[in-house]
């Protein structure tokens, strides 16, 4: 038995609505958007912002293609009034972007709200009054006839107030305040006396905005209830039916798709879903999930890290690591298997041009500025995958197939033993003290091919060098049918070591400016196998490097 009292709450009610369309409809257009940042996500702040951070994040806005923005309550707000003069007398709204003001239906606010926008080309004035069943019971203590007459008699005077100013075009909207919680044909018939008195026409539509202010149902519920809202009203194409999705359960950006699909024109919401209690709808999410399904969202993202930078300065909130599209870690597979997914995926990629197809990433990082470095990072759950990508993406180093299992193990071993992540420049370092400064006992000190650098007349080759052997330069010579044969065999007589050639690769470094060439050599040695890497201007020294790496390597073993 759950010691939690679940006897006291109950279930949202069912829509009957069982002709439903939404869920066979796809969405196919980005809708209207207005941002309600500077206004439902500044009133959640604990500090709310400066008329700075204001202009700041106004701009940020702008930049990003919103064309409608809510800027606050220039009736109850001194700063909300001051920032909208300033917007309106330094000229900072662009022609085509509208201003939307929030009010109160009541006599007083509405007009302080029309002085606040005197001057403006044009705006939006939004107009609320709640009419739940619960506000009108417990809050209000009205009937519902009074709660009409109350919107009713404030859209009257927002109608008067815009007659007065010519110079601005003034459109208006509504929201049945707490509509989640209202009753469906109460909301029709509030939002239609409304629509009687503001006599919206097809060319001059109202917007109608309905708001999960709670969200309280599962989304396909609000889904019925939009679809329900947009067959019940009349004169449907005089209206704008706008959404604006809370996120107290959570399903903010799912409520807000199925009501798009329910018939929604525009979405109210906010960046990174700030706002009231858990946030509004998260617009960066809606958006780039219609970006991600080919539909051109009509914002713009492409500096995804301007906007979080924005946002945390002046909201003073960060962005979560894991948030879709914009958090630190969603470009990342710390999974092995993830991370060999994506550099084959992208590997595939490279060799065609149409669709973005790589596992374990719906979008292209490089389409909202983030960069391909952050994909893969090296921690304990890495496999060998991850690490031959990372050193051939950061190093141009492509390590031979063979090589993977055990250069993983050892980036694995300090994982396992520091318990941190592992960087590239960790990996590097790793792989140049196992590999390239394998160091003792042997190293080149200098070599030479043939006396005239070739080959003779039966295809062999000589070889005089000079290895040091635990400090001591020693001379060494040798005869084989190539120069790796010929320094095996010079090593072997001289120190009498007994190894067998296994495999060899061998590829020109890309990165970086002088033109390096990376070999690398497998040998079996005492019944076990070693890898060595050589990396040199030359070839042949890389590979007689490789070479003296393996050797050292399976000495250090013994
Ligand atoms: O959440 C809400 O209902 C609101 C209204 C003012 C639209 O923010
Ligand atoms: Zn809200």
């Amino acid at each position: 038995m759950n010691r939690m009292p679940v006897h006291k709450y109950r279930p949202y009610p069912a829509v009957n609505l069982a002709d439903r369309k939404w869920p066979s409809r796809t969405i196919t257009t980005a809708p209207i958007w207005c941002s309600v940042d500077l206004r439902d996500g500044n009133q959640a702040l604990v500090a709310p912002m400066s008329v700075d951070e204001k202009k700041e994040m106004f701009r940020l806005l702008v930049d990003m293609g919103f064309k409608e923005i809510e800027i606050g309550f220039p009736s109850a707000s001194q700063t909300e009034y001051d920032f909208m003069r300033l917007l309106i007398e330094t000229h900072l709204i662009p022609d085509d972007v509208t201003i939307q003001v929030l009010t109160q239906a009541r006599e007083h606010l509405i007009k302080k709200t029309f002085e606040a926008i005197r001057g403006a080309r044009q705006a939006i004035v939004h107009l609320y009054n709640s009419t739940s069943e619960l506000q009108r019971r417990v809050v209000f203590r009205m009937e519902k006839k009074e709660i009409i007459a109350l919107a009713v008699s404030a859209t009257a005077l927002v109608k008067t107030e815009a007659e007065k100013i010519s110079e601005t075009d003034i459109r208006f909207q509504y929201s049945p305040e707490s509509f989640t919680g209202t009753e469906h044909d109460f909301a029709v018939e509030i939002c239609e006396a409304v629509m009687d008195t503001w006599k919206p026409s097809s060319y001059k539509k109202m917007i109608l905005n309905i708001p999960a202010t709670v969200e309280m149902s599962t989304p396909n519920v609000y889904a019925d209830r939009v679809e329900l809202f947009c067959r019940s009203i009349k004169d449907r194409e005089r209206v704008i039916v706008s959404v604006h999705a809370h996120n107290d359960r959570g399903t903010a950006v799912a409520s807000t798709e199925l009501a798009l699909l329910a018939g929604a024109d525009r979405v109210e919401g906010t960046l990174f879903g700030n706002g009231e209690r858990t946030g509004n709808v998260d617009i960066v999410t809606v958006a780039l999930n219609l970006f991600s399904q080919g539909i051109d969202p009509r914002l713009d993202f492409s500096n995804i890290d301007r906007i979080t930078g924005v946002y945390e300065r002046t909201a003073r909130i960060p962005v979560h690591v894991r948030h879709p599209y914009a958090g630190e870690l969603v470009y990342t597979a710390f999974s092995g298997s993830h991370q060999d997914a994506i550099n084959k995926g992208m590997k595939a990629l490279a060799s065609k041009t149409d669709y973005w197809e790589v596992p374990y990433l719906p979008i292209d990082p490089a389409d909202v500025g983030r960069t391909y470095e952050s994909i893969i990072r090296i921690n304990s759950q890495s496999g060998k995958g991850g690490v031959a990508y990372l050193m051939e993406r950061e190093y141009g180093l492509t390590l031979p197939k063979g090589m993977h299992s055990e250069f993983a193990r050892i980036i694995q071993d300090i994982s396992d033993r520091t318990g941190v992540e592992v960087t590239a420049s960790i990996v590097w370092n790793a792989f140049d003290a196992e590999y390239l400064r394998a160091g003792a006992p042997y190293s080149l000190a200098h070599c030479k091919i043939g006396q005239n650098g070739g080959y003779d007349n039966t295809c062999s080759v000589e070889i005089s060098a000079s290895v040091a052997n635990r400090g001591n330069i020693e001379d060494i010579r040798g005869k084989g049918n190539g120069p790796i044969d010929a320094f095996s065999n010079a090593l072997k007589s001289k120190f009498g070591l007994e190894f067998r050639l296994l495999s060899y690769y061998e590829h020109a470094i890309d990165k970086g400016s002088d033109s390096r060439a990376a070999a690398y050599i497998q040998i079996e040695s005492g019944g076990r196998q070693y890898w060595g890497t050589g990396i040199d201007t030359s070839i042949d020294r890389a590979s007689f490097k490789a070479i003296l790496s393996a050797l050292n390597r399976s000495n250090r073993a013994v």
